[in-house]
């Protein structure tokens, strides 16, 4: 099995499949412009299906599908099709902000994938514009049905929460959750990226959201998926449904992280919070052996010392914790 310097193994791959996104999240992506990534330099269908092959023989199990917006990729579907054949890949998700999905559901489900995150931080419609600048609730919420009434399962709601943006949105959401019988994911709001101007102050930790759910519904802990996984479950104690928490700022989880990044246009990353990737496109381009990109991945994966989010947390509470000190690759590049 390979480990890297902290005996972790991958597990995971996160795959930015574009760095465009139709919204412009203010936690994500607020700038109108970013520097694109040039679109000769993205990763084809077939460049993605030979590296997640090879990254299955490292270890992986489990792919994302993520960006950017993953479906204003063209095709998505055939993408999809091509990764859900792929031996030894036991699990095949996407993180999608919804807005394209009612149209393209049908053929992603079709051509194989099984479950889906869809991005929700507020069931009102102004509310949601403010949030993302370019989003229409009405899209979404269509796209979240559609996924529905296909078969997808589960479901998962993921939703940032900011203070003082849409706190007051969390029983809101756990409740509509509920109802019509989707998973809910609440995630801190992170320093990811470089134009965010994030501050701990914006920050609502998940002991505080939880309080606000168990003071309407009563959970209990199931723990992570896997032992590994970024969100810490509950179960409702009524047994309709479950909630779940990813804390990476409060509570971080480095020390049992197993996920690498493939960013849009080929380069491995082993961090959400990186500074740099390693060019697996020019090895491919330039007609490496499947042994030698292997050899590659394995050579980046065994220095793999990155534990940010506990440096992070520790940098908090001396109060040192300057998030402009460190430039990261953007989250749309690498894959959220
Ligand atoms: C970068 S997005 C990419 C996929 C897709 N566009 C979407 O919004 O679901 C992946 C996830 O990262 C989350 N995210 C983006 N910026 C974040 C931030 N600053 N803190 C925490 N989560 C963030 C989004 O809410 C989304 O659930
Ligand atoms: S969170 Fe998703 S939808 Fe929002 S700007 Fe980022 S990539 Fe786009």
């Amino acid at each position: 099995m390979l480990l890297d310097a902290y005996n972790r193994p991958i597990k995971d791959l996160r795959i930015s499949v574009t760095d465009r996104c139709n919204f412009r999240c203010i936690y994500c992506m607020p700038l109108d412009e970013y520097e694109w990534i040039d679109k000769k330099e993205i990763l084809t269908f077939e460049e993605i299906e030979r590296l997640v092959k090879l990254f299955v023989q490292m270890g992986v199990d489990k792919v994302r599908l993520t960006g950017g917006e993953p479906l204003v990729r063209r095709d998505l579907h055939l993408l999809i099709a091509k990764l859900s054949r792929v031996q030894g890949l036991s699990d095949l998700c996407l993180t999608t902000n919804g807005s394209l999905l009612a149209d393209q559901v049908p053929a992603l489900k079709e051509a194989g994938l099984k479950r889906i995150n869809v991005s929700i931080d507020t069931l009102d419609p102004k509310k949601f514009k403010r949030i993302t600048k370019r989003g229409d609730l009405h899209n979404v919420l269509e796209g979240l049905f559609a996924a529905k009434s296909c078969g997808l399962s589960p479901i998962k709601i993921n939703a940032v929460i900011e203070r003082g943006v849409n706190d007051d949105d969390i029983l809101p959401l756990v409740e509509f959750s509920r109802e019509n019988g989707f998973a809910i994911r609440f995630i801190e709001y992170m320093d990811v990226g470089n134009s965010n101007n994030w501050t701990s102050e914006k920050l609502v930790p998940k002991r505080e959201i939880l309080e606000k759910i168990q003071a309407r519904h009563p959970l209990r802990e199931m723990g992570r998926d896997q032992g590994s996984a970024p969100s810490v479950d509950y179960e409702f104690v009524d047994g309709k449904g479950e909630v779940g928490v990813v804390a990476s700022v409060t509570e971080p989880f480095c020390s049992s992280c197993t996920r690498a990044r493939l960013t849009a246009d080929g380069k491995l990353v082993t961090c959400l919070f990186s500074q740099m990737g390693h060019d697996l496109k020019a090895r491919l381009r330039g007609g490496a052996t499947d042994k030698e990109i292997l050899e590659l991945i394995a050579s980046v994966w065994i220095k793999r010392k990155d534990r940010y989010s506990d440096e992070r947390l520790e940098a908090l509470r001396s109060s040192t914790y300057d998030p402009k000190s460190h430039k990261k690759i953007e989250m749309i590049t690498l894959g959220g």
